[in-house]
């Protein structure tokens, strides 16, 4: 029978809480420590965050040298995806709050993802992604947000901001004309919507399939951002 066994616990920086890994049978599990006992992510479902890239990056694949912003690595799918819809010339910048996270996906655990750490287009970044998306104004074709479990702080409570107006209007100025912002929720919010639409994007919310084409469906927002 399969059972969890705890590989690591590695400290979310000035937060005082932690990230476990576990191994499951052939898969790894990365959860908060004493949270809910909710996964934040595992290497068996990684459906939508594989399609968090696919749609925005196909979009800006064709721009002149592209530059994308992921935020944060977790177990390297969304990375992964995104180097394989973007084309040579392109830039993924990863920001990573946690160094624990990308110390296990240089071990075993980056074997799931085909360790997109070593692709000589990723740029990872051991910084908070609102620092690193505040520093570089209309540095970005695209900005794909999956830090928590939807637009709220679960991993640090600080990450509401990213989802707040003016954390959205952050990560509009960030973006070049007609960037495309892509955020993460394991469910629908009809609020999001209409504070992106507020804060200057064409917002479409997107149901995608975490794993095959049934069962579970997550939610993936697509807001273009309108003005230069
Ligand atoms: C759900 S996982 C990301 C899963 C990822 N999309 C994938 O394909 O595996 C969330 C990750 O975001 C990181 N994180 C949380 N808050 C962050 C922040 N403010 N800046 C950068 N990374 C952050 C966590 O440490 C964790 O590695």
């Amino acid at each position: 029978m399969k059972r969890f066994v705890l590989l690591d616990t590695t400290a979310i920086p000035e937060n005082g809480g932690a990230l476990c890994l576990f191994e499951y049978g052939e898969d790894f599990v990365i959860k908060i420590q004493g949270g809910d006992g909710g996964q934040l992510m595992n290497t068996r479902m990684h459906g939508s965050e594989d399609a968090l890239a696919q749609i925005p990056c196909s979009k800006v694949a064709g721009r002149a040298n592209a530059r994308v912003l992921i935020g944060g690595l977790g177990m390297g799918f969304t990375l992964a995806a995104a180097l394989k819809h973007l084309g040579r010339s392109a830039e993924v910048v990863v920001a990573e709050l946690v160094p624990g996270v990308v110390e296990w996906n240089r071990g075993p655990l980056g074997e799931k993802s085909g360790r997109p750490l070593l692709d000589p287009r990723t740029a990872i970044r051991l910084e908070d992604v609102a620092k690193v998306l505040q520093a570089e104004p209309q540095g970005f074709d695209a900005i794909m947000l999956d830090v928590d479990n939807g637009p709220e702080g679960l991993t640090q409570k600080a990450n509401s901001w990213l989802y707040s107006s003016a954390g959205l209007a952050a990560c509009a100025r960030a973006l070049r004309p007609k960037g495309i912002l892509a955020v993460w929720s394991a469910s629908a919010d009809q609020k999001f919507s209409e504070r992106l639409r507020k804060s200057g994007f064409k917002a479409e919310q997107v149901q995608v399939f975490a794993h095959g084409n049934r069962g579970t469906r997550h939610t993936i927002w697509i807001a273009e951002k309108l003005k230069a």
